[in-house]
């Protein structure tokens, strides 16, 4: 079962070590069935990493990594200190896809050299811009793309998070997402069904809290959830652990 807290851009990094400390008081040698990962922005990252150490239930991750370990490439994480301070990273959230015209070439890059430094990648895939006859080509599409260049026994996790789902309060229908599970899971069995390879756990991402959080949890081949507003504030990211906690949520 993963929570993982992706906080964007949202906090100062005062904020940010508020937070992470709440967040260790409370957490601290508690909750062994769930990884929580928490994902910072660059300036905070050495303090969160810091603050929970190897034997903490707590990992961190970066919100997105290097594209090239020989690339001079101003404004990205350098590798030492992402291969240092990170276990996972986000890679392919549709708001940089869409802000920053990422590719699905850039994104598996990224994933192939986070796995190649130790670092799992936690790949972002969306709904597209809905205007495809088949509503899922645009999906499967992304999965195809990133899956190709990636090893079949690497690790790694799939987030699937819907365009007008991401902080507009309005999460999508578990039942389609349901769908869409099976859909993602079948394609990554197809790219991958190589022996030896590992399951990939797959994510639902967009408005969740700790109110709709079952509906997701509950759902056949959804693995944990990726939280991004729910996530900027301990009681809320709290509240939210503390139900997934609870041994009916547990698989
Ligand atoms: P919200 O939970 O605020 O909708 O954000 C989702 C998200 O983008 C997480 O990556």
């Amino acid at each position: 079962m993963y929570i993982l807290g992706n906080w964007k851009n949202s906090l100062s990094s005062e904020d940010s070590k508020k937070l992470a400390e709440a967040l260790h008081t409370h957490i601290n040698g508690r909750y062994h069935d769930i990884n929580i990962v928490l994902f910072p922005d660059d300036t905070s990252i050495e303090t969160v990493s810091l603050l929970f150490d190897s034997a903490s239930m707590v990992k961190v991750g970066a919100q997105d990594g290097p594209l090239g370990s020989n690339t001079t490439l101003t404004g990205s994480i350098s590798l030492p200190n992402f291969g240092k301070f990170c276990d996972y990273v986000l890679l392919g959230h549709s708001e940089r896809r869409m802000l920053l015209g990422e590719t699905d070439e850039m994104i598996a890059q990224k994933a192939a050299l986070a796995i190649d430094v130790g670092v799992i990648p936690v790949i972002c895939v969306n709904n597209g811009d809905g205007t495809k006859i088949d509503p899922y080509f645009d999906l499967k599409a992304q999965l195809e793309s990133i899956l190709d260049h990636i090893d079949s026994k690497s690790e790694f996790v799939i987030a699937y998070e819907p365009i007008d789902a991401i902080g507009t309060g309005i999460p999508a229908d578990p039942e389609e997402v349901k769908n869409i599970a099976g859909i993602i899971h079948e394609t990554s069995f197809i790219s991958r069904n190589v022996k030896g390879s590992p399951y990939i756990p797959l994510l639902y991402g967009g408005s969740v809290n700790d109110k709709n959080i079952k509906s997701f949890l509950s759902l056949e081949g959804i693995d944990g959830v990726l939280v991004g507003n729910a996530s900027l504030t301990a009681d809320s990211f709290l509240r939210i652990i503390k139900k997934v906690s609870d041994p009916k949520y547990l698989k």
